[in-house]
């Protein structure tokens, strides 16, 4: 069976006003500029204020994103939007439905995808697929996060890393003389045995089981970090291997590492794993700290506003999350404006 090409085709990028400095968090939390920046390579991070959702930083980037294509915020403007999040409005009903309303998109197909980190990689994924399978002709795929609202204030180690944000791209079924934007290849991956290296004990269906009362830190995001670490350098550098073997390219090919915004550490070290200088590999997380899902569209967002990406580049995504979940995804950079 004939499968359609993929192309992106618009990018767009929300940062919400409020910039969290690692010197406001010293304020509060046994901690120091110099812990945070020698650990991480974070300076700052934006939080939502009071009041505002993951829903409502979803809306603007995905505004931004459909202006960028040239497209207005109307009916038929997309057929499908997938929204990747790991701080939902609600726990139910999904976030996206909502989103794509308030976008006056339509009665369309909207859904939530729940990767944590690698999230905006899972919806690439799937919104290629709607239109390569020729359900859908252009899709708008979102990331967004307000992780503020489930660190626990007391955290000294997950206040630090996460940020909020949300950033948006539009893929359009391609034509057989597209040559660049191009979605070449994606590899996904998880393993379950990790799923307590990153996770939210409470609020699901899990906790029903318990017969203590619901404890209030159960809410809250918790990770273990350090065992994190090894698993995002090993998983982020095997699944970008598979994409350049299965597309043939070598690493002096590769224009662009736009790897999740985790900790530049991680970033660098996948980048030595794979054989790409240092350099090559797009960092914005001094600015934004690690906004999960949101995190490789908001890279890739500033590195195209900066002139980085320029069209025909070789863009090599990777990410890594909790679940856990991994990807990498190649495409080669389109001739657009980002918003
Ligand atoms: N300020 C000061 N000290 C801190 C701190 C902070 N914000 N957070 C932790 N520490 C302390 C720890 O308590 C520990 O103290 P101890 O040695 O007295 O026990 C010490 O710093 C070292 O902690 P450790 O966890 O070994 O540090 P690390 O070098 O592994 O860095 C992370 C910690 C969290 C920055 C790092 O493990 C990391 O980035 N992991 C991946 C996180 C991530 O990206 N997760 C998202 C999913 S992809």
């Amino acid at each position: 069976m004939p499968t359609t090409p993929v192309a992106l085709v618009g990018l767009g990028s929300y940062l919400p006003p409020q910039r969290i400095t690692n010197e406001a968090l010293c304020e509060r939390l046994d901690t120091t500029d110099e812990w945070i920046t020698t650990r991480t390579g974070i300076r700052s991070r934006h939080w939502a204020g009071p009041g505002v959702a993951t829903g409502d930083l979803a809306v603007e980037a995905g505004h931004r994103a459909l202006k960028s294509a040239g497209l207005e915020a109307e009916p038929g403007a997309v057929d499908i939007v997938v929204l990747a999040t790991t701080t939902p409005d609600n726990p139910c009903p999904a976030t996206c439905p909502d989103v794509a309303a308030r976008l006056g998109l339509g009665p369309i197909a909207a859904y939530d995808i729940a990767a944590v980190c690698s999230g905006f990689l899972y919806a690439l994924a799937a919104a290629s697929a709607h239109i390569t399978a020729g359900q859908a002709r252009r899709a708008l795929v979102i990331g967004a996060e307000t992780y503020s609202t489930i660190l626990n204030p007391a955290d000294r180690t997950t206040n630090v890393i996460f940020g909020d944000g949300a950033g948006a791209v539009v893929l359009s079924a391609a034509s057989d003389d597209t040559e660049d934007g191009l979605v070449l290849d994606i590899d996904l991956g998880s393993d379950g045995t990790g799923r307590d290296l990153i996770t939210i004990p409470g609020g699901g269906s899990r906790q029903r089981a318990t017969t203590s009362a619901p404890d209030a830190d159960d809410r809250y995001f918790t990770m273990q970090g350090k065992q994190v670490f090894t698993q995002a350098v090993n998983r982020m550098t095997e699944s970008s291997q598979t994409v350049l073997d299965r597309l043939g390219w070598t690493a002096d090919q590769v224009d662009w590492l736009v790897g999740h915004q985790a900790n530049v550490r991680i970033l660098n070290s996948v980048a030595r794993g794979l054989g790409i200088p240092a350099e090559r590999a797009v960092i914005n997380l001094d600015r934004v700290g690690n906004t999960s899902a949101a995190s490789i569209p908001l890279a890739l967002a500033d590195a195209a506003a900066k002139g980085s990406l320029t069209p025909g580049a070789r863009v090599l995504l990777t990410a890594f999350g909790g679940g856990l979940t991994w990807g990498a995804a190649a495409l080669t950079w389109p001739d657009i404006v980002p918003v």
